[in-house]
């Protein structure tokens, strides 16, 4: 997720219980792209040695592939295609979510993806544009083309993150591709995870922002699908996630300002995730100092009656 996944976040989970496999965010293609150091600096300095794919963003086919060609040069697993980027900044370029009104373009873009490197080739989607009704096509599309897997987050484009989450188009996908189909989009818990997997048929399911709010999610979905206890973390296992969410930006010598924006973008979710009542999640948003901002966080997280699941 852009500005969320780092390497930074994903050494965290190398000590909380990694997922499978990593998507990086997105490495923008224009045509003077080059592969940033963001995500050069992920690629050289991760620790996980689990599968890592690079996601693209972009439209056009002959800039996209010569990023993948430079790609299929370093130490990486596979390749994804955007293709579900629904902010409105982003679709106004017609690249992520808006590619999907223009099939054609697609397929080019997967064709010259395919033909650059040896590098698997995956997808991440949405179910349509404006309208569930077009999955069919995307998947016609989609089945033409031998792509590794596809990532499905349930849900159109011009749906954002408030529409009714579809289970069916997974069932859908499964028929038509013969791929892996990954199911994405508002998976909170590990039993989630499982439900979802048992009732689509799923291959795997991909977790965006719930690794942020609960960044053990992984180990507790491996643990129940092993039958065993979930890990419920404490208290101070969080004060122990914002300790090294803080660390990230030590060194580099952000202002107070800068850090705080920083660390907001990983507790708000937290806040929002573990605070049933509220208020610790508005003081998190109000903290206008890095002292109210860990007061906030001690005062919380110490507290006798926490409770990961929803304190309050
Ligand atoms: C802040 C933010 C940044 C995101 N960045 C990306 C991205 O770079 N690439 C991508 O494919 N999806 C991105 N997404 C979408 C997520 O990967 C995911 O599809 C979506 O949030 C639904 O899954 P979830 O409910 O598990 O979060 C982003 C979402 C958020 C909230």
């Amino acid at each position: 997720m852009c500005g969320l996944t780092t390497r930074h976040f994903f050494n965290i989970l190398c000590d909380f219980g990694e997922p499978d496999e990593y998507i990086s965010e997105f490495l923008r293609v224009h045509p003077t792209a080059t592969i940033c150091k963001k995500i050069t600096d992920l690629i050289e300095n991760r620790r996980s040695t689990r599968p890592l794919s690079i996601q693209l963003l972009g439209k056009d086919p002959q800039h996209l592939a010569r990023i993948a060609e430079q790609l299929g040069n370093c130490a990486i697993h596979g390749i994804n295609l955007n293709l579900g980027c629904p902010v409105p900044k982003i679709r106004k370029k017609g690249v992520g979510g808006s590619l999907l009104v223009d099939l054609n373009t697609v397929d080019s873009i997967i064709s010259a993806l395919l033909n650059s490197t040896n590098l698997p080739i995956s997808v991440k989607t949405r179910i349509g544009y404006w309208h569930a009704s077009e999955f069919d096509e995307i998947l016609k599309h989609l089945s033409s083309h031998s792509i590794s897997k596809l990532y499905l987050h349930r849900r159109t484009v011009r749906g954002l993150y408030e529409e009714q989450i579809d289970l069916g188009c997974i069932k859908l996908a499964k028929a038509e591709l013969r791929c892996p189909v990954i199911a994405n989009g508002d998976i909170k818990t590990a039993s989630e995870a499982l439900h979802i997997i048992e009732e689509t048929g799923a291959d795997g399911v991909m977790i965006g922002r719930a690794a942020i709010s609960n960044p053990w999610i992984f180990r507790q979905i491996c643990s129940l699908s092993h039958s065993s206890q979930a890990f419920i973390p404490s208290g101070s296992d969080y004060l122990d996630y914002i300790e090294r969410l803080k660390n990230f930006t030590d060194g580099t010598g952000p202002s107070e300002h800068r850090m705080l924006s920083s660390m907001k973008k990983y507790a708000v979710p937290i806040a929002d995730f573990v605070d049933k009542v509220g208020d610790f999640s508005c003081k998190i948003r109000r903290a206008e100092t890095l002292r109210e901002f860990h007061g906030a966080c001690e005062k919380f997280f110490t507290a006798p009656d926490f409770n990961a699941f929803g304190s309050g």
